[in-house]
């Protein structure tokens, strides 16, 4: 066989002598000793040109915010039962707003990224309420496109922790969109009413509220905090439809400020980093941190946190007097 019908074989199938079976009947010296036209070296760099995936940064063409909002939100609600397990959320929803808007304008090779990778983000990791999935999925489609991935980061994290949210509203056609994909996920005819009554109380009354944490429970915690009743009880649980909609509105705003922000620093080059660390938290840090603060006194320093950018740490560490530390008080 010659080498060019070989490669066109290769390009039909997709792959090479992985796809044994298919290939078999064509490419007898698969795999085999000697016996036919190519080398098993030539296969291996004949198959792995034709997947190789360029290094990141991958080509970005600036891309619209408010569409990249509305396929985010959409992305949040996509139910789609792997293993019996309702995959959907917030590092998908984002990962997959950008990367498919990508694959739509660029192609390849954003038509090959399985975007299904950030499943596990959802829920701050499975539900660890760790890193917030909105911020985990746009940070991996940042890592892939931007030429200088890290001052984007951090100013979504940033951004993220001093931002009243979520600010996105989706509109009609979205409602529908999702009220689709619920159906066809199977959800019932309950379910479904109690997305459009969240829907309608996000819109109509329900607070926003700022997190100063990039973390998962700490963002859902005060977001619950922020819509109360008279007895201080939160109206509305982690468990509720309105927190999943809550969740799927900071999914379409974070979206788009991670475009933003893209748009800003690949094609117009007027991108200006947000800060990474409050005066308060440099206060702490100027004792606790690896940065250190000159003024404080040599005897008081240590080195004890792996944390060196931050909004706050009061919002944990709650006991700690600011003003009195590590003085008595
Ligand atoms: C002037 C230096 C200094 C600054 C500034 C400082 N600390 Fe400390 N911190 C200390 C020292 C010294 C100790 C250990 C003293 C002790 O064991 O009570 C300590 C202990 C702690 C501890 C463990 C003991 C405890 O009380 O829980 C925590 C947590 C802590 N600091 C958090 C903070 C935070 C948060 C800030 C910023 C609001 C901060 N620190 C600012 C010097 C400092
Ligand atoms: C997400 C919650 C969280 C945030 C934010 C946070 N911490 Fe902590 N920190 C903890 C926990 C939990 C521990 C371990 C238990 C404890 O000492 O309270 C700890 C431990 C510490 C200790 C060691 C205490 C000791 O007794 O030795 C210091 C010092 C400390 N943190 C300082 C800081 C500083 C400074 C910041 C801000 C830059 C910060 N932390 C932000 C949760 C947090």
């Amino acid at each position: 066989m010659k080498r060019r019908e070989f490669l066109k074989n290769i390009e039909l199938v997709g792959i090479g002598c992985v796809a044994g079976g298919l290939l078999a009947p064509v490419i007898t010296s698969c795999g085999g000793g000697g016996g036919g036209g190519v080398s098993t070296q030539e296969q291996a760099s004949a198959s792995t040109s034709q997947l190789k995936m360029p290094e990141p940064p991958f080509k970005y063409v600036e891309l619209d915010p408010a569409e990249v909002a509305s396929l985010a939100y959409r992305s949040h609600y996509a139910n789609k039962k792997i293993n019996n397990d309702t995959l959907k959320g917030c590092a998908y929803g984002t990962f997959n707003a950008i990367i498919t808007a990508l694959a739509q304008k660029v192609g390849f090779p954003y038509t090959v990224i399985p975007t299904a990778l950030m499943n596990y983000g959802r829920g701050g990791v499975l539900s660890w309420a760790t890193l917030c999935g909105a911020l985990n999925g746009t940070f991996a489609a940042v890592q892939l496109i931007s030429p200088n991935p890290e001052d984007i980061i951090d100013s979504l994290n940033w951004w993220y922790s001093t931002t009243s949210l979520p600010t996105y509203v989706p509109t009609s056609d979205d409602v529908n969109a999702v009220v689709n994909q619920l159906k066809a996920a199977g959800k019932s005819d309950d379910e479904i009413k109690a997305y459009q009554t969240a829907v309608q109380r996000l819109s109509t009354q329900a607070n926003k509220s700022v997190s100063n944490s990039p973390i998962c429970h700490i963002s859902v915690a005060e977001w619950l905090y922020a819509n109360v009743d008279s007895n201080n009880v939160p109206l509305w649980g982690a468990d509720s439809a309105e927190r999943e909609e809550r969740c799927a509105r900071l999914v379409a705003s974070t979206a788009a400020k991670a475009v933003e922000f893209l748009n800003q620093q690949i094609i117009y080059k007027n991108f200006e980093e947000l800060p990474t660390t409050s005066s308060a938290v440099q206060s702490c840090l100027g004792c606790h941190g690896k940065v250190g603060n000159p003024e404080a006194p040599e005897e008081l320093k240590r080195d004890d946190t792996r944390m060196q950018k931050g909004v706050t740490c009061t919002n944990c560490h709650s006991t700690i007097d600011p003003n009195t530390h590590p003085f008595g008080g």
